[in-house]
């Protein structure tokens, strides 16, 4: 099935909380982006999803935040919950490994997004635009399941990291500044582990 189509199924067929990766609090992503100094003034995540990371963003002045999702049901349901509020937001649709052009961001943001990407060529093309989008000094932070995480996700096969296999899949473009474990509790409690990294694009 396309890429689109799976991510669309699930969530015309799924409410907010009946998926895994639902968190009420995006808690670690917001800590993370308080901690990246200076504090950006323009964020991008990377497949947001239906997360509350954007409301959070929203209310935390951030002057410039764009949602990147493949699934346009996702974006249309953020842009629902939001109302006024999603104005405020730039909004882009499609699929990450194969847009060449999003703008320039202080900080690119992706929760459960970069594990999908196991085809080689794939995460390339990830790279290519991460690097390309966030000027050097600027922030990547990534969480994907960690090396005893799950080996799968909504039904797919992902790639699971730590902090070496993270920092060598980046490469000398992205600067390890520090890594977290992370055990993410799914709405029906089972624990997922995952890996949060802040790189510094150099
Ligand atoms: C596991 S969910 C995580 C959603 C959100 N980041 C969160 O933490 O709640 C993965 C998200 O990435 C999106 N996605 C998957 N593959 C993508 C791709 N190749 N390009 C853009 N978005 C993608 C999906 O539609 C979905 O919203």
């Amino acid at each position: 099935m396309p890429r689109k189509d799976h991510w669309d199924a699930v969530y015309t067929t799924k409410a907010n909380d009946e998926v895994s990766w639902f968190e009420a609090d995006p808690t670690i992503s917001l800590d993370l982006i308080q901690q990246v100094s200076p504090p950006p003034s323009s964020v991008i995540d990377v497949g947001g999803g239906q997360s509350f990371l954007v409301d959070r963003l929203l209310d935390s002045g951030i002057d410039q935040i764009a949602i990147l999702d493949i699934s346009s049901v996702a974006i249309s349901r953020t842009k629902e919950r939001l109302g006024e509020r999603a104005a405020s937001v730039e909004w882009i649709e499609g699929d990450i490994t194969s847009i060449s052009n999003v703008g320039t961001f202080d900080l690119w943001h992706d929760r459960a997004v970069f594990h999908f990407l196991t085809e080689r060529k794939d995460r390339e093309a990830y790279l290519e635009l991460a690097v390309k989008s966030i000027p050097v000094g600027g922030h990547m932070i990534i969480g994907t399941f960690g090396t005893d995480g799950p080996e799968k996700c909504s039904g797919l096969p992902v790639c699971r990291y730590d902090a070496d296999s993270m920092a060598s899949t980046l490469g000398n473009r992205f600067m390890l500044v520090s890594s977290q474990n992370h055990v993410h509790a799914t709405p029906w409690g089972k624990e997922q582990h995952f890996f949060f990294g802040v790189f510094q694009r150099v």
